[in-house]
C-alpha cells in the first residue's frame, strides 16, 4: 500500500487530531518550558478533555485556565473534569470565535493546517504583547521562537517572522538545512519526549518519521543532500519489504 492507504487504515480520530490528548508528564513538561505561573490567564485551544486546565489550575496556580473545544462530548468531558476546580471555564465553541485578547498564553496543537494558519492570524491579532503561545513539533508560519526544547516550542508577542523557511531553520536547529541525521535525531526526539510510543514500536515509528520529515524537507528545498542519500533509499526498502507501506510515491510527487 501506498503512504495515503497506511495513513487511510489509521483511526481517523488520530489523524485528524481529534483526540490524541497529551500525557500529563507531558503537559508540565510545556508548562515549566513556558514558565506559566500565578500572573497567568491560560487558553487552550481545542482542549479536548480538559486535562490541561486542570494542571494549569491546580499545580502552576495561573489565574484563570480556559479551555475552548468544538466536540460537545470532548467539551463535556472537560466541564465534570473541571467542575470543582475554581479559576476553571470550559467553553463549548469554535475556538476561531472566542475572544483571545485576555491570554497570556495559549496552547496550540492540532493537526489540521488550515486551522493553524487562521489562528496564527487570530494571534497576531488578538493577543496582547508578551502574551505566549506554546506549540509542538514546529512553530507556527515562519516564526522564530524565543524559547526551544524540541518539539516544544514558546513564541512571544510581538512575533519575530524569519525571512525564508532556511532562516528559520537556523535558528531553531542550528543549521540552513536538514540531513538524513538531522531527521533521524528529530524524530526520536519526538518520540522520547512525546512519551506515546510504546517500546515494540519505537523502530518502526522512527523509521516512518524520519522519512517523513527527510522527505518534506527535500520537498521543500531545505534537504543538505542533493541527491537521495543512500539510508533513505535502505529505509524506504525495508519499510516496503517488512511492513508493506511504500512511501516512494512521497518522493514521486517532487
Ligand atoms: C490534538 S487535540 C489537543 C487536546 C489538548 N489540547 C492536548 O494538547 O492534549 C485537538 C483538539 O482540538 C479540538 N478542535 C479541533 N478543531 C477545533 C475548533 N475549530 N474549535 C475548537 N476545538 C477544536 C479537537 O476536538 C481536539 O479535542
Amino acid at each position: 500500500m501506498n503512504f495515503d492507504e497506511f495513513i487511510a487504515t489509521l483511526p481517523s480520530s488520530i489523524t485528524r487530531g481529534y483526540h490524541y490528548p497529551l500525557p500529563d508528564n507531558v503537559i508540565k513538561k510545556l508548562f515549566l518550558l513556558a514558565d506559566l505561573g500565578k500572573r497567568d490567564i491560560f487558553y487552550d485551544l481545542g482542549c479536548g478533555d480538559g486535562r490541561s486546565l486542570e494542571i494549569a489550575a491546580t499545580e502552576f496556580g495561573v489565574r484563570k485556565a480556559v479551555g475552548v473545544e468544538s466536540n460537545l462530548e470532548l467539551a463535556q468531558a472537560a466541564v465534570e473534569r473541571c467542575k470543582k476546580i475554581m479559576k476553571t471555564r470550559v467553553i463549548k465553541d469554535d475556538l476561531l470565535k472566542v475572544d483571545l485578547s485576555v491570554a497570556t498564553i495559549v496552547l496550540v496543537r492540532y493537526a489540521d493546517s488550515e486551522l493553524t494558519q487562521r489562528t496564527e492570524r487570530k494571534l497576531k491579532r488578538e493577543l496582547a504583547d508578551g502574551g505566549r503561545v506554546i506549540t509542538i513539533w514546529s512553530p507556527f508560519g515562519l516564526t522564530i521562537p524565543d524559547k526551544i526544547d524540541f518539539p516544544f516550542f514558546v513564541t512571544k508577542k510581538p512575533f519575530c517572522r524569519a525571512r525564508s523557511l532556511r532562516d528559520q531553520i537556523k535558528s531553531v536547529y542550528g543549521q540552513r538545512c536538514i540531513d538524513f541525521t538531522a531527521a533521524w535525531l528529530l524524530a526520536e526526539r519526538y518520540i522520547d519526549q512525546l512519551e506515546t510510543v510504546k517500546t515494540e514500536y519505537r523502530r518502526f515509528v522512527t523509521i516512518l518519521q524520519s522519512l517523513v520529515i527527510w522527505i518534506n524537507a527535500w520537498k521543500m528545498r531545505v534537504a543538505c543532500e542533493e541527491e537521495i542519500p543512500p539510508p533513505v533509499h535502505t529505509y524506504l526498502g525495508i519499510m516496503k519489504t517488512f511492513f508493506d507501506v511504500d512511501l516512494s510515491n512521497l518522493l514521486d510527487k517532487y
